[in-house]
């Protein structure tokens, strides 16, 4: 597949099939995520792939929980919008597979350090979401695991390090036939390009 196909094929995917993405993708995935450019070569990252059934109901519950605490801020626009979010916070969209990504803090750290290794994280993960275009995959970024009462109960479960801080989290999977994205509106270059 053409770079540029995968970028435009790529959507948020929020119902997935009842199939687990074998640990072998998901290696692969991982593998091609590290190549993105990484401040200072930091490679800050670590991936918690989860695909035990337990711990992913435990976060599927949880994830749950936080959405219907913030439902009234993060609530869609559109009825349609919001049966989609409904469908997705209720069961993970059906889906079997989550990734997480955190960071290894690092003592007496200075404070451009944290923000830089957000952005080499995250050009990690579109990395990694560009790939799983590429193998029939679907995926979501889940924001919504942020927040203190989440991220902490999250760490538990995920049994993570104490210098350890979430940054990002998504859910992979096979798409269903019938998971539409949500109506995307996309900005005019004339309002968000500036030559100089
Ligand atoms: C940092 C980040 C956080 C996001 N958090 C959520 C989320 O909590 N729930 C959700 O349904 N989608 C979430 N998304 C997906 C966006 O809603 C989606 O990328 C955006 O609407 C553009 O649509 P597209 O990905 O289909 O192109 C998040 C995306 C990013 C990059």
């Amino acid at each position: 597949m053409k770079l540029k196909e995968a970028i435009d094929k790529r959507r948020s995917v929020r119902s997935f099939q009842e199939k687990k993405v074998p640990r072998k993708i998901i290696k692969e995935l991982v593998k091609n995520a590290v190549k993105a450019p990484n401040a200072g070569n930091r490679q800050p990252w670590i991936f918690y792939c989860v695909d035990n059934k337990k711990k992913r109901d435990e976060i599927s519950e949880l994830l749950l929980t936080q959405f219907k605490r913030l439902w009234k801020q993060t609530r869609a626009k559109s009825k349609r919008s919001q049966k989609i979010s409904n469908n997705f916070y209720t069961n993970l969209g059906g889906a079997k597979n989550l990734i997480f990504v955190y960071r290894k803090k690092v003592e007496n750290e200075p404070k451009y350090i944290q923000p830089n290794d957000m952005i080499s994280i995250a050009c990690a993960l579109e990395n990694l979401m560009l790939c799983a275009v590429e193998e029939g995959l679907g995926t979501c970024w889940i924001g919504t695991f942020k927040g203190p009462k989440t991220e902490k109960k999250l760490g538990e479960i995920l049994k993570v390090k104490k210098n350890e801080e979430l940054i990002g989290s998504l859910v992979i999977g096979y798409p269903k036939k019938d998971n539409f994205p949500f109506n995307k509106k996309m900005k005019s270059l004339k309002d968000i390009l500036r030559f100089i």
